[in-house]
């Protein structure tokens, strides 16, 4: 009977050393990269409805150790916040605004203005004046519902066409090429406290970020106030346009505003196409080929992944007084979309944490290189 107790004692001690170590390994990332980067930048996540929540024990610990700012993934887009046309469903943003303030976390709202992830409703409106309703009312009611609870606003997200010119959304179609003006106008007057910016993929590349300039120009131009921009930043590991990258910080800051890196993440897998779209509306089938490593990214493929993210950290270093703010597309690779973009069901690898909240080796060396000399 005794031994029996004894062995029961030592399989529960046992057990309690085998949890202990699980946690431990799993939150070992002691080192804070919000801290690292403490008088530098902001470094920020996407976060999706179960984290505002706190619903995911590892990330609920994970992310205001890691992170200063957050930026809603979906949650604030028109499409959840104003369902009906006479609604709104103010209750994630809500417990967003509440979270970030409990943990002292920047909100970055996301966003008034975009072609995509629209209600139903306002893809059928057909009438410009309807669109015109719709917009003003959308922007104003809620801009100023988190006016001096947001730190800022994406006031309008991916209005450029990759040469430039404007897209041809609904809102161009329908409210003419002055609405990007209008849309800052409106937030600034709904939302006096609250920075605004401009947000877009690609706009790094020469064409593109002539057209973002010239938008931005012409806000100014206009007496309108925009505080800075986003260059979102989903890029492939090994092919960082790190040229065009550092020409768009020293280009954009000339322009005085605050220059941000908004949605970074680096692709590890193949891309069905040439080009570098972040467009979300485009779709490719999932062929094996494109799914290479389901089980786990071999070593050279995270080397290139480590270094892509080492050079681009290097460079924000380098412009740290042009850039406010690094935000990651997620918390860990789980969470990421392009899991399931522009492939379904993809396994890919594009962040600093892995499945099990485990930092990776990029996450130690861009925290090593606050410490050296720049
Ligand atoms: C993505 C989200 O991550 C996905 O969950 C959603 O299904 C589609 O949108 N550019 C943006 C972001 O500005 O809002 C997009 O987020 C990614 C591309």
């Amino acid at each position: 009977m005794k031994t029996k107790r004894f062995n029961l004692a030592i399989v529960i001690v046992i057990a309690v050393l085998f949890s202990f170590c699980t946690v431990t390994k799993n939150n070992k990332a002691n080192t804070s990269l919000q801290k690292a980067y403490q008088g530098k930048f902001l470094i920020g996540t996407a976060l999706n409805a179960n984290q505002i929540e706190e619903k995911e024990p590892h990330a609920a610990k994970l992310i205001p150790r890691q992170f200063n700012a957050a930026t809603p993934e979906n949650i604030m887009k028109s499409e959840i916040i104003h369902p009906a046309w006479d609604r709104y469903d103010f209750d994630l943003a809500d417990k967003l605004i509440a979270y970030g303030k409990k943990y002292d976390i920047k909100i970055n709202a996301h966003n008034l203005i975009w072609h995509s992830q629209l209600p139903v409703y306002v893809k059928a409106i057909k009438s410009a004046d309807s669109l015109r309703t719709f917009f003003e009312n959308h922007i104003t009611t809620v801009a100023s519902r988190y006016d001096g609870k947001v730190y800022s606003w994406d006031v309008v997200n991916e209005a450029l066409n990759e040469d430039g010119t404007l897209r041809n959304s609904i809102f161009l179609q329908k409210l003419g090429p002055d609405y990007i003006v209008e849309a800052f106008r409106l937030a600034q007057k709904a939302a006096p406290n609250t920075q605004l910016y401009y947000n877009d993929y690609n706009i790094e590349e020469p064409k593109k970020r002539d057209g973002a300039i010239a938008l931005i120009k012409k806000i100014q131009a206009a007496g309108v106030r925009i505080d800075g921009v986003g260059i979102q930043g989903h890029w492939r590991a090994d092919r960082i346009p790190l040229k065009n990258i550092e020409e768009s910080i020293l280009e954009f800051s000339k322009l005085g505003i605050k220059v941000m890196f908004t949605e970074l993440d680096l692709s590890v897998l193949p891309n069905p196409w040439d080009s570098n779209t972040a467009d979300v509306s485009a779709k490719a089938e999932n062929i094996a080929a494109l799914n290479p490593y389901p089980n786990g990214l071999p070593d050279s493929v995270q080397a290139v992944f480590t270094k892509g993210y080492t050079d681009l950290f290097k460079l924000f270093l380098k412009h740290q007084d042009a850039i406010s703010r690094v935000t990651f597309w997620g918390v860990n690779d789980t969470q990421s979309w392009l899991n399931d973009w522009p492939v379904n069901g993809r396994t890919n690898y594009p962040l600093l944490f892995d499945r099990n909240f485990n930092p990776k080796e990029a996450y130690y060396q861009i925290i090593k290189m606050t410490k050296q000399k720049q």
